[in-house]
């Protein structure tokens, strides 16, 4: 049976389908935003080409990888990007998702791989300007188009046939054949379509940039996360020059990986697998910071707590958390009041993890714990000792996974003891460096803290 075309309305805010065009949006209440689409009914369900294969018979496709000009980006790739995939790289304004692109994009020109930067958002003068500022030499192979017709772009492509196509960015390009405005749900959804159609087509590598909203997320319909083989995430602190790249979906990897970088002057840098927030551990200790380790990824990296505990004023009492998970942080604060009456009810305190790093994992409860004693009684630590453990409800302290890991970071970095919880000592592989001192519950570390903590007042 042949297929039958259907107009419907869509409402261009949302994204909800109706079938007769009405003045207000029932979903979003928006107004006067429905737009005619054109939808396919294909009337003959079963298709003749229907067939079952064994699973083990499936023929897998050869995926060739090109390496990505970053090893921190290859990382969360899974070893480069893959010929004939979408990736869409999102991040909030600012935060370096064009230079990364351009970056990558330079390196891959470099190694004789034809590369064309589609840009909606910038003028080629303005990308060569930066182009300039990342590299000594702009490669031959490197190739720029400032458009944001859709159909334009498509017809480059086809006719450039590039080995990598960057369009940047999916929210600013508009096809002609809808009238809503680039960066509404209907546009975004078409182009991302017609974008991935042709990269597969053309058999290229595809990066589409995309933008994200307030509240984190994809600005664009929910579907475009399913059209596209990868999404990365791209994040920091703007004000601190740290950045994360995470993968959110990978059809070709795992999603457990994160890459490292750090914004300068001549663009990003990578930052290797022995990097640390930490930089010095010779300076003198200081009241309130504590080092402990988290997990980036799968890759230990150490980092410093630090607390500030202060006679509050009579009205409301202060508690900032910042980069530390701000429930298990209110959960320490009482367990340390409830069992040890230090009246912290009473006090402005405030937790924060160094550097702009996030942390949700509770390994760090102990090192929490530890930094708010520490600055409640103005007691530093020595500073090459590290801090990790789980504190439960009861004040017993938990068991942490991936010790090894977080003993391996600590190792580089030249830490000499570590507080460990007890049930994690039968993970212990004697290290060379660390000595490991066990506490069972918050009573031993508490004993631990003043047998440890120095008795200056700072
Ligand atoms: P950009 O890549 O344009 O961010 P996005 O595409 O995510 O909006 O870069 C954002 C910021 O990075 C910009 O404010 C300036 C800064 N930056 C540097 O600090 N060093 C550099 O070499 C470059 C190119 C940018
Ligand atoms: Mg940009």
């Amino acid at each position: 049976m042949p297929t039958k075309p259907k107009t419907a309305f869509q409402c261009i805010e949302c994204g909800a389908e109706y079938l007769r065009w009405q003045g207000q949006c029932d979903q979003c209440s928006d107004w006067n935003s429905l737009e005619p689409i054109t939808i396919i009914v294909k009337n003959d369900i079963i298709e003749s080409s229907s067939k079952v294969s064994r699973l083990v018979d499936v023929q897998e496709p050869k995926t060739s990888r090109l390496y990505s000009g970053f090893k921190e980006l290859d990382r969360v790739l899974g070893n480069g990007w893959v010929h004939g995939s979408v990736n869409l790289i999102c991040g909030e304004p600012g935060i370096g998702k064009s230079t990364l692109v351009l970056q990558s994009c330079i390196e891959s020109a470099k190694n004789n791989q034809k590369t064309l930067y589609l840009t909606a958002e910038e003028s080629e003068i303005q990308v060569k300007d930066r182009a300039k500022r990342l590299v000594k030499k702009i490669p031959d192979d490197m190739f720029i188009s400032a458009i944001t017709d859709m159909e334009s772009i498509i017809t480059i492509i086809q006719k450039e046939k590039p080995d990598v196509v960057i369009l940047d960015s999916i929210q600013m390009v508009m096809s002609q054949k809808l009238t809503s405005m680039p960066g509404a749900l209907n546009q975004v959804r078409l182009c991302a379509s017609m974008f991935i159609k042709v990269v597969k087509d053309v058999g290229s590598i595809g990066v589409l940039v995309g933008h994200i909203t307030k509240d984190g997320q994809l600005a664009g319909p929910k579907m475009l996360e399913h059209m596209v083989d990868v999404i990365l995430f791209f994040e920091g602190e703007r004000s601190l020059s740290i950045r994360m790249l995470r993968a959110l979906k990978n059809r070709y990897g795992t999603t457990n990986e994160t890459g490292l970088f750090r914004m300068r002057g001549d663009g990003l840098q990578e930052l290797g697998s022995n990097y640390n927030l930490i930089s010095d551990l010779n300076k003198s200790p200081l009241a309130g910071a504590i080092i402990t380790a988290i997990l980036s990824g799968t890759r230990g990296m150490l980092v410093e707590i630090q607390s500030l505990v202060v006679q509050g004023g009579y009205q409301n009492i202060k508690r900032t958390f910042v980069g530390v998970d701000s429930h298990r942080s209110h959960l320490m604060i009482a367990i340390l009041d409830k069992f040890f009456q230090l009246k912290l009810a009473s006090k402005d305190i405030f937790v924060s993890l160094v550097g702009g790093i996030k942390s949700q994992l509770p390994d760090i409860d102990l090192a929490i714990c530890f930094s708010i004693w520490s600055s409640h009684f103005s007691r530093p630590l020595p500073k090459q000792l590290a801090i990790l453990g789980e504190v439960g409800l009861t004040g017993e302290i938990l068991p942490i996974s991936h010790l090894d890991r977080y003993v391996g970071a600590m190792e580089v970095l030249g830490i000499n003891a570590c507080v460990l919880p007890k049930q994690s000592e039968t993970d212990w592989k004697p290290s060379k460096s660390i000595d490991p001192i066990f506490v069972e519950s918050i009573f031993d570390a508490y004993k631990l803290f003043n047998t440890l903590a120095l008795k200056v007042k700072t």
